[in-house]
């Protein structure tokens, strides 16, 4: 490089490994002139070698090269290994930026450390735009789903760029600006776990019909092609079916059938349930598909279980209209985990004071990312109609479909529970729904408990006030709080 092109590049990607690389193709793909750096040399070179011709990049070797190469105001987008790659390079491109300057974080960063990021650099004059970027390698590539939190300035400044470079849905960028700071990753998170639930009652209606349903995985196939000419249609069912077809070279065996059955995960589905459970949001479908994935992954207790001398019990015979009823659980068990999850975006914004557009956030949902869905639709829709939802629930589409499905819904779970086939995600759904359409719940009980060992109070249907039982004395019941007015 003996010529260093100064103040050319629209924008500049910091991280030539997978993702990043994808994501300066897309960039450049769509006129922007982009800058490249990565640490290792190699990388930036394999990129321009493979592709430099696909569009205009601005390669450098230094990382001061790179700055100076980018358009005032500078903005740049890292994608590099989250946690402490990321700070380095924030670090890196912060002592070369100047005020207005743009960094954004493109990678899976915990909210939290983008909201102290933020403030940080927000303190230098600088902005900082933690963004979720969803769709893995094909999505960088050929158009992702965007997540952009940070300021409204950063935003205008980034809009036209992350516009051109998003998933169409209907003619429409997948791309909105979050909320401030930490709201982009924050929403980022929670669509990994909603990705986490849906894979999970996937795999339990594939489970279903497998062991009590008794088809083959090619006729399973077929089953999930169809669901996918329906309400069910995403992203997730499509791929379902193909996963379902592909054979394993070696054996001539289905390939799913010679994969180890332990799951693993890289963190966001756990963070969704941490961050649920400080905010006092049961997202139990995502909660449970963390927690299947962990139960898969501990052979130890499953052998010392499996060993034991007892009778598994043997699956009941297949139900009539079976394939029906377990895509009506599905469906039934999916709104519930989309409820929650949007249930945690709506209490993460009044934690974290963002403005959060539901109805936009399944906007861009719909295309590009991994939970891409017709159903997404129906969300905006349900949010178009009552923005004020407080529950998804309770939206008349949804309400239709859990009251169409739920008996089918029910029929499932019990068949599950007679087969011994797990079903904890379509489980837990329908109890969460019992628990909302109940009038009354055992919670009395519990606050009583609570009154007698822990003197704790409860309140009373009758008449208003806090109220404690003498329990270890005459069990007369006295007023704490809320009389003599
Ligand atoms: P992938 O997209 O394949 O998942 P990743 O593991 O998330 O990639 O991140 C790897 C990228 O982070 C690489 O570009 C790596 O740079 P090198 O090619 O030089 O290894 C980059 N990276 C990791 N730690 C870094 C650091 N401390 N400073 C700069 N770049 C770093």
């Amino acid at each position: 490089m003996s010529e260093k092109p100064v103040g050319v590049a629209d924008i500049g990607v910091v991280g030539m490994a997978v993702m990043g690389s994808n994501l300066a193709r897309n960039l450049a793909h769509h006129g922007n002139v982009t800058a490249v750096y990565n640490r290792t040399d190699a990388k930036t070179d394999e990129l321009i070698r493979d592709h430099g011709s696909e569009g205009e990049f601005v390669p450098s070797h230094d990382i001061d090269d790179f700055v100076a190469s980018l358009k005032k105001p500078r903005v740049a987008i890292i994608m590099v290994q989250a946690g402490r790659g990321t700070d380095a390079v924030i670090e890196q491109l912060a002592d070369r930026f100047e005020p207005g300057d743009i960094i954004v974080d493109g990678g899976n960063a915990n909210f939290l450390d983008t909201i102290r990021r933020e403030k940080d650099l927000r303190e230098r004059n600088l902005n900082f735009a933690g963004t979720g970027i969803s769709g893995g390698e094909e999505g960088a590539l050929n158009g992702p789903s965007i997540m952009p939190g940070g300021s409204d300035e950063a935003w205008d400044r980034l809009k036209p760029i992350l516009e051109s470079i998003a998933a169409e849905a209907e003619g429409e960028p997948c791309v909105t600006h979050i909320g401030h700071d930490g709201a982009g990753h924050f929403v980022k998170m929670v669509h990994n776990g909603i990705e986490y639930a849906d894979m999970q009652l996937i795999a339990e209606a594939y489970d279903l019909l497998r062991r009590v349903g008794g088809h083959d995985t090619a006729a399973l196939a077929e089953v999930f092609d169809e669901w996918n000419q329906g309400d069910l249609e995403s992203y997730l069912i499509e791929i379902t079916a193909e996963v379902l077809r592909q054979k394993d070279a070696e054996t001539g065996k289905p390939l799913v059938d010679v994969i180890t059955d332990q799951a693993g995960s890289k963190g966001t589905g756990v963070w969704t349930v941490q961050n649920a459970v400080g905010l006092g949001i049961p997202v139990s479908g995502i909660g449970e598909a963390v927690f299947a994935r962990a139960v898969s992954s501990k052979p130890k207790q499953r052998e010392a279980v499996q060993a034991l001398e007892k009778g598994r019990p043997e699956p009941v015979a297949k139900p009539d209209g079976f394939e029906d009823d377990v895509r009506a659980a599905l469906y039934a068990s999916k709104v519930v985990a989309y409820a929650q999850g949007f249930d945690i975006i709506i209490a993460g914004a009044e934690q974290y004071d963002w403005q959060i557009d539901k109805g936009a956030v399944a906007k861009i949902w719909r295309a590009g990312c991994i939970i891409r869905a017709r159903f997404l639709n129906r969300i905006v829709e349900a949010y178009e109609r009552n923005p004020e939802l407080p529950t998804l629930l309770a939206d008349e589409y949804f309400a239709k479909v859990v009251a169409d499905g739920e008996a089918a819904w029910r029929r499932v779970v019990s068949t599950a529970a007679l087969s011994g086939v797990p079903v904890p995600g379509f489980a837990s759904a329908l109890s969460y729904y019992d628990s909302l359409s109940s009038d009354r719940l055992p919670a009395a009980l519990i606050q009583a408990q609570r009154d007698f060992f822990g003197a704790h109070t409860y309140g009373r249907i009758d008449k208003p006030g806090v109220f404690h039982t003498l329990w270890s004395g005459d069990r007369s019941e006295i007023q704490t709080e809320g009389s003599g007015h």
